[in-house]
């Protein structure tokens, strides 16, 4: 086995602190930036400026914002294994900008929250060449493709199904309170029909692409008009509808554009326009 890399890590928030970390347990000599004070997580190495951090073979960034990272970076960095999020863009600036200056470039995003880092629970998905060393000290790497900008667009893609699941949960977890039920009653029911909508994605991921919208599950009319139902039920109870009325503003424009009788992936067509 060879000499591992020297790993600076810029940024020491939640994630920026657990990726040190993760670096530290897997053997890495460890160098951590922070703009501001904070502690540095143990056996690190704790340094005041980024020209400093930038004398290992490897950097790795997590900041909040690009707009945060950029002015920081200059073309003394050797590596750079940018893990702040942004769109994908952002990221093919990032990339255009690292080839000008010979920076080698790995683009990545972290699909885990920081206690997980380290854990096989945590899929890093990265981009552009095919290097991912020091990326396996924090989780499971997965190589999209030599586009930088794709683990951004994955990232938000799947950050937008999560957030999407969050917004129908909490109005779920406030329809059922109005009747005294506790999250501790609904929340396994809640789960378990998660599990069972799963088993809906695949078909219907295959109908975005073939745009074969026959169903014989479930027609778009019976979505909307259960939408309505949700819709009503929310209101009678005082409780805001702004996550089932989007919902089913966006269903009903299909369902006017005459997919009433097909599958919900349908909508898809709205959404493209
Ligand atoms: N936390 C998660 O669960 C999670 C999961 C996946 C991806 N991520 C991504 O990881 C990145 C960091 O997230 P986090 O949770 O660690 O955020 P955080 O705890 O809020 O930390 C933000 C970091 O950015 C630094 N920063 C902000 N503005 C700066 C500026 N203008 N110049 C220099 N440094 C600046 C902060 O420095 P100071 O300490 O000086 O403020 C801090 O080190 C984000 O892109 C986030 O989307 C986070």
């Amino acid at each position: 086995m060879g000499i591992k890399k020297t790993v600076s890590v810029l940024g020491l928030g939640r994630m920026g602190s657990a990726l040190a970390t993760a670096l530290v347990n897997e053997g890495y000599e460890v160098t951590v930036w922070n703009r501001s004070d904070k502690s540095a997580p143990p056996n690190t190495n704790r340094v005041a400026t980024t020209e400093e951090a930038f004398e290992a073979d490897v950097v790795v960034t997590c900041l909040s914002t690009y707009d945060a990272q950029r002015p920081l970076l200059t073309k003394a960095v050797k590596t750079l294994v940018n893990l702040t999020s942004g769109t994908p863009e952002e990221a093919r600036a990032t990339a255009r900008w690292a080839e000008e200056n010979g920076v080698e470039y790995v683009d990545g995003v972290i699909m885990a929250v920081p206690q997980q880092i380290g854990t096989e629970q945590a899929r890093i998905l990265y981009g552009g060449r095919q290097e991912h060393h020091v990326l396996q000290a924090f989780g499971e790497p997965v190589h999209l493709g030599e586009d930088a900008g794709l683990p951004a667009l994955y990232d938000l893609a799947l950050l937008g199904i999560m957030w999407s699941v969050f917004g129908g949960f909490l109005q779920a977890q406030a329809l059922v309170q109005t009747a005294g039920i506790t999250p501790r009653q609904f929340t396994p029911l809640a789960t378990d029909w998660l599990a069972t909508v799963n088993t809906f994605l695949p078909r219907l991921g295959e109908q975005t692409r073939s745009g074969d919208y026959e169903t014989e599950v479930s027609a778009l009319d019976i979505n909307v008009e259960g939408l309505r139902l949700l819709i009503r039920a929310s209101a009678e109870q005082g409780l805001d509808v702004t996550v089932p009325q989007a919902l089913h503003e966006l269903f009903q424009r299909a369902q006017r554009n005459g997919h009433g009788a097909h599958s919900v992936a349908s909508v898809i067509e709205e959404i493209r326009k």
